[in-house]
């Protein structure tokens, strides 16, 4: 285990880091190293997990004809092709029914909306541990909720077994260029509230966010591109991933 320094000289480092973040759809041809991505892999494997269940397992996608058919089922996304590795984070109720298999027991825990909430906790945590780990090493990370577009086909590529539901991608790469900017995001006020939940504060901080887009797309050269409220907005108008709960279902996951 390593030892952190007593004055928390990582600190600065750390949160420059993660401050930092940012998502690439252009990746170099070079390959990541093996040592390099088990290193990755193994911070994602050790970060906390609901009743160290585990209940979260990666299948790591190199070959390309299989990266260019993830590709086209999560939407189309060329840079899950263009990425020499493609992560998925599956969320996995399967080895846990294997233990209680083992010890004559009949596993409930996932007949409960709360499964999915755990799995998906879970995996938010590996993916966001992933992609620290990544860009620490100096790759470029772009993390995938299209694994859920056609999620069926998904399954059937990666032969999910039940109990198991693809949650997230993540593309590993080397960055092909540096990003003239960082996204914006909500100011630190309306993103941390105190003590109870302040509408105030939200609604407070939609015409800064918009006004920091147009900065942003500026930056980017794109002058004409819409701001935040009308992006996500006309984004939400359409039910896309409408077969979700019905995949789930396929995969033994009845919820009540
Ligand atoms: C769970 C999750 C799923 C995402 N799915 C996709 C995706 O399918 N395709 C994509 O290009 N970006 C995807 N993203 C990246 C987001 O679009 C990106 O994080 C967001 O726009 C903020 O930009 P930034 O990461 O560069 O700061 C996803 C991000 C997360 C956290």
């Amino acid at each position: 285990m390593a030892t952190i320094p007593e004055n928390n000289a990582f600190a600065p480092a750390v949160w420059d880091l993660l401050q930092g973040h940012h998502s690439a759809r252009e990746f170099t041809d070079a390959p990541i190293d093996e040592s390099t991505l088990d290193n990755v892999l193994t911070c994602g494997l050790r970060a906390a997990n609901w009743n160290n269940g585990q209940h979260v397992t990666a299948i790591v996608l190199r070959d390309s004809h299989r990266k260019q058919q993830m590709a086209a089922l999560c939407g189309n996304q060329a840079s899950i092709a263009r990425a020499p590795i493609f992560v998925v984070l599956v969320m996995d109720f399967c080895r846990s029914a294997m233990a209680a298999q083992q010890h004559g027991r009949t596993q409930r825990v996932h007949e409960n909306q709360n499964a999915v909430l755990i799995g998906a906790v879970d995996a938010g945590i590996v993916l966001g541990t992933l992609m620290a780990a990544a860009r620490a090493a100096g790759l470029a990370v772009c993390p995938i909720g299209g694994v859920r577009r056609n999620s069926a086909d998904v399954c059937t590529l990666l032969e999910l077994p039940t109990l198991t539901y693809p949650l997230a991608g993540l593309c590993l790469g080397h960055p092909a260029k540096v990003p003239a900017a960082l996204k914006p995001r909500i100011g630190l006020q309306a993103f941390a509230h105190e003590e109870r939940y302040q509408t105030q504060h939200s609604q407070d901080s939609l015409a800064p966010l918009d006004a920091q887009y147009s900065d942003y797309s500026e930056a980017l050269g794109k002058a004409s591109a819409p701001v935040w409220t009308d992006w996500i907005s006309k984004r939400y108008e359409s039910a896309d991933y409408a077969d979700v709960a019905q995949v789930l279902a396929q995969q033994g996951f009845h919820l009540v």
